[in-house]
């Protein structure tokens, strides 16, 4: 846990961004896996962690906005929790670290919203994502579970995205570690890619070099031959020579903040020609989006660099043809690479995702697209200084994505669909890494990770 100054700090400048009522934050709960009792690990939601640091589940927490106290809510364990459990703090030392003086148990936050409604005070609360947390809210507040989005608090999800998304420098040396463990595991992954192992032995090492090392991965491990598929968890692919094996993993700490990095690799450590050409030109997108990172430049704007730049090499390559800016801004990029540059990272993967993605990564300014491929970028705006983004393009063939575009001759003009049709086998490439946003310009977070092809072909080599 941080000092307890440091979450007074952020719950008083939260208190500067809002004018009145109660500001209430449900922690998670335990959730069954698949027999009561037999729960998943537990990971406490990120704004609870954020303001209120504890880790233990069924807390619950109140800024009163015109009184200018906080409060804790929580039920100290019994005999019978201490059996199975061993003996826990109280939740009033709890509260203490975190710089919190009043606490009540659970009972006592029911009595506290009952009050608050009664006298029709401004209740703030941020949109449940978790089933248990959306039935807990519904029943304290008398709200229909389907209506709880809705009436959810627009001041304090814009005040916390503004408190979050700008990373203070021990929210990025924490970051910057959990890089670092995902430089081991991703090393270990890379040396591990050879011939005849299955992809389940590489996913369940380096997941558990993140146990190891820190706290659990930040999301379920993907890692595949088959890249082309963007989030591919299945692990039962035997590698074999000719395929590139996309990883893409990253774990968390015990105070939540994580890494999310991919890396491509050939199976084996020795790239062919045709890997080699469409490898150099994500390299390329990656690169050149990093370098255009800096404060005041919109995040849309560098997501249609890299596209332009991989419109340029698919070019290049023959893959695609004409005039390459003019192909991304039609958005024939999107065949081969159709997801958003990058997302905001930090005690979450995908930062803040839960509180809407368009408050997050959209304004007036820079509005969300509803083109293919634009679409799913999650965020477009200007960056600030202390945002961390992850810079993450990638090509990839999707044999039945291909099919449809040929067949209804899509951007012909752009798109050599012969050659295309050639590289249907291919998989997919990304390379993500995972960057800061400084006064200036960027930083790469963390060790840097073997990336450029004479990297990759030494260390696995
Ligand atoms: N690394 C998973 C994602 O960015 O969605
Ligand atoms: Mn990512």
């Amino acid at each position: 846990m941080f000092p307890k100054s440091v979450y007074s700090d952020r719950r008083k400048k939260l208190r500067n961004e809002l004018s009145g009522g109660l500001v209430f934050f449900l922690g998670n709960q335990e959730v069954p896996f698949n027999y009561p009792a037999n729960t998943y690990s537990f990971r406490q939601d990120s704004n609870f962690s954020y303001f209120f640091g504890l880790d233990h589940p069924d807390l619950a927490a109140i800024i009163d906005l015109d009184e200018g106290k906080d409060y804790i809510y929580g039920n100290d364990v019994d005999i019978e929790d201490i059996i199975w459990m061993g003996v826990q703090p109280t939740i009033k030392d709890q509260a203490a670290r975190v710089g919190v003086e009043h606490t009540a148990p659970l009972t006592g936050l029911n009595e506290m919203i009952k009050t608050a409604r009664e006298k029709g005070r401004k209740i703030h609360y941020v949109p449940p994502y978790r089933g248990e947390t959306i039935i807990w809210l519904s029943d304290l507040l008398g709200i229909h579970h389907l209506e709880l989005k809705a009436n959810a608090s627009v001041p304090l999800i814009k005040a916390v995205i503004k408190l979050r998304m700008k990373k203070d420098l021990i929210e990025v040396a924490e970051i910057e570690k959990m890089v670092d463990v995902a430089w081991k595991m991703h090393t270990t992954g890379m040396k591990m890619a050879k011939p005849g192992v299955v992809e389940r032995e590489i996913a369940g090492t380096i997941e558990g070099i993140a146990l190891a090392n820190a706290g659990p991965v930040s999301f379920p491990v993907i890692l595949s031959i088959n890249g082309q598929t963007l989030h591919n968890h299945y692990h039962g692919n035997t590698l074999v020579e000719g395929r590139m094996l996309v990883i893409d993993a990253g774990c968390e700490n015990d105070l939540h903040y994580s890494s999310d990095i991919t890396r491509t690799v050939p199976v084996g450590g020795k790239f062919n020609a045709r890997q080699k050409g469409i490898y150099e030109v994500v390299l390329n997108a990656n690169l050149t989006a990093a370098k255009a990172v800096k404060p005041g430049v919109p995040f849309k704007e560098i997501h249609m660099l890299a596209a332009t730049e991989i419109a340029k090499g698919l070019t290049s390559l023959g893959i695609m043809k004409g005039d390459p800016a003019e192909a991304a801004q039609k958005g024939a990029h999107t065949l081969f690479f159709p997801h958003g540059l990058g997302h905001p990272l930090g005690l979450d993967v995908h930062d803040l995702e839960g509180m809407g993605e368009n408050l997050i990564g959209y304004d007036e300014e820079v509005q969300r697209s509803k083109e293919f491929g634009l679409a799913f970028l999650r965020f477009g705006r200007k960056l600030q200084e202390g945002f961390v983004m992850t810079i993450e393009p990638g090509i990839y063939f999707i044999p039945e994505l291909i099919d449809i575009w040929k067949a209804e001759n899509k951007l012909a003009e752009y798109i050599n669909y012969d050659v295309v049709e050639t590289y249907k086998d291919f998989g997919g490439i990304r390379i993500e890494d995972d960057v800061l946003v400084t006064a200036d310009g960027y930083r790469v977070l963390g060790k840097p990770i073997p990336k450029t092809v004479a990297e990759i072909e030494a260390l696995m080599g």
